[in-house]
């Protein structure tokens, strides 16, 4: 079989051709071959300036990595019908002759990512690599790609692009129905356009993370039927159109962190039914549309911690059935009543923990697993917003812890001695005011030691201070 393609090739190659680039029994100098089922030929990191002039016939890979290859002929590998993988990662490649890399009409892997002097490609590049499934072409300091590059690479599944200076994503893969992989991230791409991803329907895995993305078209991700992991994250998304993830059922994974918005909205996740990890972390979000996560059905994590959300209704989270991990830390929670649902929530199933409470000031600094809602009649009191803090603002983290937790006991005694006093009152909430017994009597107790362990402290230091 590999012997006709040989002949095949020597037969179309005119004569002169064949004397000069006619492969050859020997491994090149500097180079070791290994001589098993098939033969590879590793010359990476031998200070290497030019390519040898002749390769084995049978090579199926070559690896010539880091060294210092500046430049590609036409032709530069020769005739090599077997070759199924090429390297040439960390060289110094700056110019790159049009039909290169012809001669090798089986290669399926081509690598050159990390030559930072590559910045242009021309059209022709890749001529004649017609079974090519996967490109690397990462960090060359690319600024685009000619748009009738991929002509002839239709078996085409995996390109690696990322950490070039792309400003926008390139026309070259439009239509490329075979793509399964593309790896945009870390170049300057702006936007999405509507027909920036038009007809890629196998695409699987997408990676735009790192660019400075702060627009997407309505209906840019509509042909991404297939699609299963999708990074926009660490953008300069303010805001997202209302149908952008329309029709991706087939979403796993979804990473919208670390942009700039402030608003979550109910449409965009409507068709999400396989999406099992949702990032929403470091944004600006301060409102969560009711019912947003409703259809995520299959939702097993979602990280909504880094932002600016004070409250989280219970109704974001309907229907109750997502039991999943949940990251809420780094938040300015308000632990009014509002959150108590979270908290028994965090009590029944574990699967949160870490939230801080910045406000009312009589929980400030607590963990809202600390904070201990006081039920009055049924009904459940805002722990107090207080104004003990003016004072010694030498200490005021100290101060203010110490303020707090001393009025949260006092503000527990009194409502302890209300609940007593109002008891003869209850008449159908008795399973209401033993469990709040036994909750706000287990807070007393932990406050207590709490508030004597900061005495402890307190004094300490006032001694200090006296010693002095
Ligand atoms: C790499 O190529 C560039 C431009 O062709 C040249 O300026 C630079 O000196 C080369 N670097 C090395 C290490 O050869
Ligand atoms: C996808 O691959 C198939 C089989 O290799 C090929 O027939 C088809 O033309 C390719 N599609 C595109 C758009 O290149
Ligand atoms: C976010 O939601 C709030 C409250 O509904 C609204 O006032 C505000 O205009 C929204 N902001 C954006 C950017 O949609
Ligand atoms: C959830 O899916 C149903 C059925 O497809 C749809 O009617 C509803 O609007 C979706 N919910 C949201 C919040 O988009
Ligand atoms: C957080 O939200 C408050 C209002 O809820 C707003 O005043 C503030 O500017 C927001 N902070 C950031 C960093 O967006
Ligand atoms: C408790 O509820 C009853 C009836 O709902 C009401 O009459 C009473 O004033 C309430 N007590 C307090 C302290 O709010
Ligand atoms: C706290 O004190 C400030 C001024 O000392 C006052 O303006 C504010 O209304 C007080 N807040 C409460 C909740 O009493
Ligand atoms: C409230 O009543 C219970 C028993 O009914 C008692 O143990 C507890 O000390 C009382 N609390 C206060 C603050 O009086
Ligand atoms: C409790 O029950 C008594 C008699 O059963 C009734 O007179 C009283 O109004 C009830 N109190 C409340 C708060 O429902």
């Amino acid at each position: 079989m590999c012997s006709i393609v040989i002949a095949v090739y020597f037969l179309l190659l005119p004569p002169q051709a064949l004397s000069l680039w006619a492969c050859t029994r020997s491994c090149p100098p500097s180079c070791t071959c290994t001589q098993e089922k098939s033969c590879s030929v590793l010359c990476d990191h031998v200070s290497m300036m030019d390519l040898p002039k002749e390769f084995p016939c049978e090579a199926s890979s070559i690896n010539l990595d880091k060294n210092s290859l500046k430049f590609l002929s036409e032709r530069a590998f020769g005739t090599l019908p077997s070759l199924k993988t090429l390297s040439l990662d960390h060289n110094n490649i700056s110019f790159i002759t049009p039909g290169a890399f012809k001669g090798l009409p089986n290669l399926v892997e081509l690598k050159m990512a990390h030559n930072e002097y590559i910045r242009y490609l021309h059209t022709r590049t890749f001529t004649a690599l017609k079974r090519l499934v996967r490109l690397d072409i990462s960090d060359c300091n690319l600024f685009n790609l000619p748009d009738r590059i991929f002509l002839e690479q239709i078996a085409l599944k995996e390109l690696l692009c990322f950490q070039n200076n792309f400003r926008r994503i390139t026309g070259a893969i439009r239509g490329m129905e075979n793509l399964t992989h593309v790896y945009l991230e870390r170049n300057k791409i702006e936007a999405v356009a509507y027909n920036s991803l038009l007809g890629l329907c196998n695409l699987k895995y997408l990676n735009l993370q790192e660019n400075r993305i702060n627009v997407i078209h309505d209906e840019a991700f509509k042909d991404l039927v297939r699609l299963e992991n999708f990074y926009l994250n660490d953008n300069l998304l303010v805001d997202l159109p209302q149908q952008a993830f329309k029709g991706l059922s087939n979403l796993k994974m979804l990473n919208l962190g670390g942009n700039l918005m402030t608003n979550v909205s109910r449409t965009w996740f409507s068709d999400l039914v396989e999406l099992e990890v949702l990032y929403l972390d470091r944004n600006r979000l301060s409102y969560i549309e009711d019912g947003t996560f409703e259809n995520l059905t299959s939702l097993i994590t979602l990280h909504l911690n880094s932002n600016n959300l004070t409250s989280l209704p219970f109704s974001v989270f309907q229907p109750i059935y997502f039991i999943g991990r949940l990251y809420l830390f780094r938040n300015p929670w308000e632990c009014t009543c509002d959150l108590e649902w979270l908290k028994e929530w965090m009590e029944s199933y574990k699967l949160v923990r870490d939230i801080p409470c910045a406000s009312p000031s009589s929980v400030a600094g607590l963990d809202l697993s600390e904070v201990v809602y006081v039920h009055l009649n049924g009904t459940c009191l805002d722990p107090p917003e207080l104004n003990l803090t003016t004072s010694l603002p030498d200490y005021p983290t100290m101060e203010n812890k110490f303020n707090s937790l001393i009025s949260k006991l006092l503000q527990q005694e009194l409502m302890d001695e209300m609940v007593n006093a109002t008891d003869g009152l209850r008449n159908g909430t008795q399973q209401d005011s033993a469990e709040s017994q036994v909750s706000s009597g287990h807070g007393l107790f932990c406050a207590a030691q709490t508030v004597f362990f900061l005495v402890f402290l307190f004094q300490a230091q006032i001694d200090c201070i006296n010693a002095t």
